[in-house]
């Protein structure tokens, strides 16, 4: 198992990915999007026609399906990276991520993927500095205000920025909190590259300790 990772979580619309794509870059390490699987569940379960809500229908199919993330997210061989940031996902996916046994199937993917990677590797979500890794190397909580994250959101708009912000951070399964030990980072008003150079210049304290 790698024993090189950050982990970043964070409230929808924080930046977690292009930060987390563009960390991994500068360092050369991998990164997992773990929202990705979530939301590639809830496409899924949304083309069967399944009901979110059907907690076991939605579980037993989390636990059978094939995943990928990287280079692009596909379920079960189908390619679905450009559906699953769509408004039905958006609406579904908080209910898909509460369910406590898809939380399970999905962790332990996570877990896997840190197993066989050489390298580092970067994981950004709500749980993985609480739960999926929370001895990561650094932790990071990365924010930034309501007007912000819903303008970097656009088309998703605030209202369904605050719903699953709410619902993701009031579950009872692993909801999203402030690990105590993670560093907390407000992004407003701050570039992508000013993101970046912190979070490598904390990587680095690390080392240095
Ligand atoms: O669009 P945004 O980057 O805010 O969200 P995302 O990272 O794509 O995650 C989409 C949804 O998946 C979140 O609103 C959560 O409900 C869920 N999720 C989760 O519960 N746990 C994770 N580790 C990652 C995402």
């Amino acid at each position: 198992m790698t024993s090189d990772i950050i982990a970043i979580d964070g409230p929808a619309g924080s930046g977690k990915s292009t930060v987390a794509r563009e960390v991994a870059e500068r360092l050369g390490w991998s990164m997992l999007d773990t929202g990705a699987m979530y939301r590639a569940v809830t496409y899924e379960a949304i083309r069967q026609g399944l009901d979110p809500h059907d907690d076991d229908a939605v579980a037993r199919l989390a636990q059978s399906c094939e995943i990928r993330t990287r280079p692009r997210v596909s379920i079960n061989g189908r390619d679905v990276h450009d559906q699953i940031r769509s408004d039905a996902v958006n609406v579904a996916v908080s209910v898909v991520a509460a369910n406590p046994e898809v939380r399970a199937a999905m962790v332990a993917r996570q877990r896997a993927v840190a197993e066989t990677e050489p390298g580092g590797l970067v994981v950004e979500g709500r749980d993985i500095t609480t739960v999926v890794f929370p001895d990561a190397r650094l932790k990071i909580y990365l924010t930034a205000s309501l007007d912000e994250r819903a303008r970097r959101r656009g088309e998703e708009g605030q209202a369904s920025v605050e719903r699953r912000d709410r619902a993701d951070s009031s579950r009872v399964a692993s909801p999203l909190r402030q690990a105590h030990d993670a560093y907390v980072l407000d992004t407003t008003g701050l570039s992508v590259d000013q993101v970046v150079e912190e979070i490598v210049r904390c990587l680095q304290s690390t080392t240095s300790n």
